[in-house]
């Protein structure tokens, strides 16, 4: 039975990641024991330039509502170079750690596999508002991320619908497009956009057109930044838009603006005012939901629970109302992107 643990927040932050470290923690500390290490800024903090501290339970008394992360968070990817894995495993030895606690979205899975395949005990939390990793129905964070974009899309509705626009509601998702399928069906969307369905410019501006010569003076157009939009017609912007050149540690782009061409395009071609609205890091901010606050907690307390079994190589999840746990390996397979059926089940309402 492990005696001191260390917990970590990698990758993009998001709702939900105190609520799982105060179950770690309360169960860890108050119910067995344990000793706690944080550890600052994801695998950063396990490096030569990283820092750690003890996390007690005075420190994560009343965080359970807080977003963000008290641990902090990096996109450091440690598996790039040899040098900084062994001295990250120097760390670990050194710190004395007998089992880390990863919380994290694929890339933090993919570096904690890596991990345990050096022999660290190491147990996974899903945590991503993209709901994509593979493995468990539901990742924390999306729910209040979804519960966002709705909100947003009813607040652009009624300015949309005053001054008889075309609104394009841009969305986090880069591969998967979990939060535009069910914020655009939530909200009531005209046309959802999404990284797995290609998706035509002439057909969306017929849509339009259609739908405003039919009667409606105003649209809803949900779009993932991921979302590949193809056209018969040579276009001026890229399939996908990106914010800069530059990518992150684990070779992701940075996406962004691709609502803006979008509404440019559409009001080129329909000659229907139209505008953008890009939620961006507001879908990542704030207060978790009723529903991520009480999944966070069940991930924490299972992932304390598989260390007291002395099962490693986990990543804790949710499937069917039931917590369990799946392989790392398994979750290093892939990302879960939408299937085609549900892409079908939006389009009913478009238009
Ligand atoms: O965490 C995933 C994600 O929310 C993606 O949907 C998005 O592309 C990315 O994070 C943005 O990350 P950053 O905070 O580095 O801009």
């Amino acid at each position: 039975m492990a005696h001191h643990i260390g917990i970590l927040t990698g990758g993009g932050d998001c709702p939900g990641l105190n609520a799982v470290i105060r179950a770690v923690v309360v169960k860890a500390i108050k119910h067995n024991g344990w000793r706690v290490t944080g550890i600052l800024e994801g695998w950063k903090g396990l490096l030569p330039e990283g820092s750690t501290r003890p996390v007690n339970l005075p420190e994560v008394s009343g965080i359970i509502g807080l977003g963000g992360t008290i641990l902090k968070t990096s996109r450091t990817n440690p598996t790039n170079d040899d040098q900084q894995m062994n001295a990250a495993m120097q760390r670990i030895k050194s710190l004395g750690l007998d089992a880390i606690v990863a919380i994290g979205g694929e890339d933090t899975m993919g570096v904690a596999y890596k991990f345990a395949g050096r022999g660290i005990n190491l147990v996974g939390v899903p945590k991503t508002i993209d709901n994509d990793l593979l493995g468990t129905d539901y990742c924390f964070g999306f729910d209040t991320a979804l519960n966002t974009v709705v909100e947003a899309i009813d607040r652009v509705r009624t300015t949309g619908e005053s001054h008889k626009r075309v609104m394009v509601v841009e969305v986090m998702g880069r591969h998967s497009g979990w939060i535009a399928l069910e914020g655009g069906i939530a909200g009531g969307a005209d046309i959802i956009l999404l990284p797995e369905v290609p998706f035509d410019m002439d057909d969306i501006c017929s849509l339009l057109k259609k739908r405003h010569a039919g009667g409606k003076d105003f649209s809803i157009v949900v779009v993932a930044e991921g979302a590949q939009i193809t056209s018969k017609e040579p276009r001026a912007n890229e399939d996908v838009v990106t914010r800069d050149e530059g990518k992150d540690a684990f070779g992701h782009v940075k996406l962004g603006g691709i609502g803006r061409a979008l509404a440019q395009e559409i009001e080129e071609r329909t000659g229907i005012e139209s505008r953008e609205v890009m939620l961006g890091h507001v879908q990542r901010g704030g207060s978790p939901t009723a529903f991520d606050r009480y999944l966070c907690t069940r991930f924490g307390l299972h992932a304390v629970r598989l260390i007291e079994e002395g099962r490693f190589g986990y990543m804790v999840s949710y499937q069917g109302n039931r917590i369990t746990e799946v392989s790392l390996a398994e979750v290093a397979k892939g990302t879960k992107t939408v299937p085609r059926e549900l892409f079908d089940e939006a389009a009913v309402f478009f238009g």
